[in-house]
């Protein structure tokens, strides 16, 4: 059973995770909900991705590190990295930033005030951890991508929680 508008008419519900270099923090968010959204039968449902602001790493695997740490914790991260799109405006009905100058990043990029809208903070569905954004761990040790995994994993829950009680629709 599902309440969102959306997922009521049938219309897949589609969720895009950002951060810089899409090889750390939002490809491990899009396996983590991914993964959420499997254990709840509602996968075909879901159209789930992640980009970054800075297209250098397109092509490229998730960083060794988070593949590592995920799969520790159960996640297989495939993705292959890309570039945010102003198209994923149109295509993507939340669009998930990690930090605060993803979020600015992606306000600036948005087509229309209507885009705009799509635009949340991960942060903001933190409801234990008192942190405001996530942070990059691309220069952390292996404990940083761990606890960037815990910030995800809550969030991601309380992510999937609203949607499917229509908290943006
Ligand atoms: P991410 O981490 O934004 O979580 O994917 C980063 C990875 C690479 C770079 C920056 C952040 N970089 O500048 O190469």
């Amino acid at each position: 059973m599902n309440n969102s508008k959306d997922l009521n008419n049938n219309k897949k519900y589609n969720v895009l995770f950002v951060c810089l270099g899409n090889i750390c923090r939002s490809p491990a968010a899009e396996g983590i909900f991914r993964h959420i959204v499997n254990e709840k039968g509602m996968a075909d449902r879901f159209e789930i991705d992640s980009a970054g602001i800075y297209g250098g790493h397109a092509g490229q695997h998730p960083d060794r590190r988070m593949r590592t740490a995920a799969l520790y914790r159960g996640y297989a991260l495939s993705h292959s990295a890309r570039q945010v799109r102003s198209l994923d405006f149109m295509d993507f009905d939340l669009v998930v930033a990690m930090d605060d100058q993803n979020y600015e990043d992606l306000m600036h990029l948005a087509p229309s005030v209507e885009a705009t809208h799509k635009i949340k903070r991960m942060a903001s569905f933190l409801t234990t951890h008192k942190v405001s954004y996530i942070p990059d761990p691309y220069y952390m040790g292996s404990e940083g991508f761990s606890m960037v995994l815990d910030l995800l994993e809550e969030a991601c829950l309380n992510l999937y929680d609203n949607i499917v009680n229509s908290e943006f629709i």
